[in-house]
Parts: C-alpha cells; structure tokens; sequence
C-alpha cells in the first residue's frame, strides 16, 4: 500500500477529547518533546478554561521554549490568560517532605530501603498539590524514556512502599518510636509522621493511578524522528505504556525531511531516504494510531511566535513546496484556515465570557 493511501494523522483528536485531563508527552531524548508538548498546551489553552503544562525533566527546557523563566510555582505563560507553566524536579523536593533534619535522615533511609520512594513521594505530593489548582487540562513535558516510565510507575511504587512500612511497623513494634527517640527526632517527624503522611498520599495515589488508567482522562503521546534507535524506543515505550494501562494512540514523528523543490543536496537525499524506510515502518506497526508528521526546520523553534506558528501542523498536515498551490493544496490550506478561525472563535468566545463573570 502506498504511504499516500494512509491518511495522514493530526492532533486533533486530542483537542476534541473534551475529557481528557492528563496528556503525557515522551520520547527519546533530543527529539522534540519539550518542543511538542508546548505546542499542545498553546493549542488546548485554545479550547480549554485553563491548562498547565508541567516540565518532569531535571533539565528543564520549557522554559528555553517559552523564552521565560519558570519556577516550581504555576506561572501564567506571557501572552495567555489561560497557559499556565511549571518545573519541578522529582529529584530534590525532600524539603517539601520534612523540613527537618531528623525527619531527612530517617527519610533518606527509607528512600535506601525503597528504591524510587522519594521521587514518588514528591510526584504525588506535585499531583496532590495540583489537583486542588482545577485546570482543565495538564500537559507534562517528560524526561527521556527510561525517566518517563519510571514517573508512571510511581503510583505502584509508593503503594507497595506504603505496605513495607505497614509490615515493619507491626514486625518490629515499638522499636522504631524508640529509635527515632534516640536519635533525637520528636515524635512529630518520627515514624508514626512517615506513615501518616504515605497513608495520607494513599487516597491521591489510588485516584491517580485509576486516573492514569482510564484513556477518558489520560493519553500518552510519543514523540519520535524517522530513525531506527528512535523507532525502537518508541515501540518498548509503546509496550511499556501497555503493561501499564495507559492509554496511547498519538505518534507525532518529528524532524522529517520533505522532498521540497530546492533539495538538491545528495546527503539530504540520502537522508530522506532513510527517513522513508523508517516512516513506512512507523506506518505499518501503527496503522491504528494518529501519525502527525512534523517537517524539519532550518531553525529552531523558540518562542511563542515559532512555536504557535508550528502549531499549525499538528491541525493538518505539512505539504511540501512541491505540493504547493494545486487544488488539493488550497482545499487543504483553507480547511486548516477553517479550523483555526474556529478554535480562535471558541477562545474569543471563553475570554468574553469570563470578561462578563468579572
Ligand atoms: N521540527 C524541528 N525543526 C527544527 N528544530 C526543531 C524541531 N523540533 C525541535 N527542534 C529544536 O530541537 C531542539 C530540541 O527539541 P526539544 O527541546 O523539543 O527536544 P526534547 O525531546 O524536549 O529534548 P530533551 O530530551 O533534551 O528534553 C530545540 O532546540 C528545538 O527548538
Ligand atoms: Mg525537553
């Protein structure tokens, strides 16, 4: 079958899911996540009372994509009324957990005892916190793979940290209250406080995880490029994503070169033509997912001129200058027209009513 037969994917199913409140973006590292999921947020702020897009990645980078700084606090993205942004750092929020330097000891021990419980307890803790803001929709822009399904796991993890206490408590009684004596720490951040607080987390977990799993609230987007390691990992994240229940059905392939008149380069030839081979495998292992292709640009895309003026390839597809100015074209180029005078209608529409409440 001939890759024009497919039809081509976009994001809009997204944007129609009215449900939707969670949508995870992954991928490889490098491939255009930050820059994917930004867009998605600019384009659900359209659609959406409010959104937040929150950066999970130790290196942050919305805020390179946004050209402005964010903190781990909700900041309005400037230029919207509805854009919200944030990063935190799963890696070092145990301040947020304790406050107290007993309490980080004895924290930091059971963090040995139970690998990624930290990083879970301060991602349910983030989601808590976020749950009582009441936006309509959030966006997380993820590290690198392994990072993301370990960030997915955290529920699971923290359930069964929270029955290894439970266990240690009743086999060793009382000792730990005496050794938390010893050492000085006051029953306030002592042993019953650790638990207390993971019991606390239990409710927000098990709703998390029951909000994780159901493909009304929650969508996974993979990001990837045209390339072999690319597409390798975006099968095991596929199948990761599988095993645990969430739900995925949007590939976005990034930095895709297109036969434009003017490429001339034999090197770009070369390329294209591997991207190809790739591209159809992409197609025939995902025939029941959305693919959205994305072009390469000769520039990045920085801003929130660049990214808004990217966005319009996630509401239809690309066409390369070759395909430029046929019928086919312009049905296309007036249908995305259409479309977005649409979306800029249902934000007009949001804004003048939320003028009226004031
Ligand atoms: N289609 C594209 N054409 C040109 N440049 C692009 C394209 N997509 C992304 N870029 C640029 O490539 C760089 C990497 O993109 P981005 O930061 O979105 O990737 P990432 O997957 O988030 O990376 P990391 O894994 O480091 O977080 C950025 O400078 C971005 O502006
Ligand atoms: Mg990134």
């Amino acid at each position: 079958m001939a890759t024009t037969d497919i039809p081509e994917g976009t994001i809009r199913n997204i944007l129609d899911q009215d449900t939707l409140k969670w949508v995870f973006v992954g991928g490889k590292g490098g491939v255009g996540k930050t820059t994917c999921s930004s867009i998605l947020s600019i384009l659900l702020a359209q659609v959406r009372s409010s959104v937040l897009i929150i950066s999970t990645d130790p290196a942050h980078n919305l805020s390179d994509a946004f050209q402005q700084r964010f903190t781990k606090a909700p900041t309005l993205v400037n230029g919207f009324s509805n854009l919200y942004a944030m990063e935190v750092d799963p890696n070092v929020e145990h301040d947020d957990i304790g406050g107290n330097e007993g309490m980080d000891g004895l924290f930091s021990e059971l963090a040995n005892a139970i690998p990624g419980i930290d990083e879970a307890m301060s991602f349910a803790e983030m989601l808590k916190l976020v749950q009582t803001m009441d936006y309509s929709c959030i966006v997380f822009d993820t590290a690198p793979t392994g990072h993301t399904l370990r960030l997915l796991q955290f529920p699971s993890t923290l359930e069964k940290g929270l029955q290894k206490m439970m266990s240690l408590k009743s086999k060793f009684g009382g000792l730990i209250s005496q050794m938390t004596r010893l050492f000085g720490i006051d029953d306030e951040y002592g042993e019953d406080a650790i638990l207390g607080r993971l019991e606390g987390m239990k409710d927000v977990i098990e709703q998390v995880n029951k909000q994780f799993k159901d493909p009304d609230l929650t969508t996974f987007v993979c990001v990837c490029i045209p390339e072999f390691l690319s597409l390798y990992e975006t099968e095991r994240l596929v199948q990761e994503l599988t095993k645990f229940e969430i739900d995925t059905h949007n590939i976005i392939i990034n930095q895709v070169l297109y036969d434009e008149e003017d490429v001339e380069s034999k090197l770009l030839r070369a390329r294209m033509r591997m991207q190809q081979k790739y591209l159809d495998q992409f197609y025939m292992l995902y025939d029941d997912f959305n693919i959205t292709k994305l072009p390469l640009l000769p520039q990045e895309v920085t801003g929130v001129e660049a990214l808004k003026a990217f966005s319009s390839n996630f509401l239809s597809p690309y066409q390369p200058s070759t395909s430029r100015g046929t019928v086919e074209d312009l049905e296309r180029k007036i249908s995305t027209l259409k479309l977005q005078l649409e979306y800029a209608e249902a934000e007009l529409d949001r804004l003048r009513k939320g003028k009226q409440k004031v």
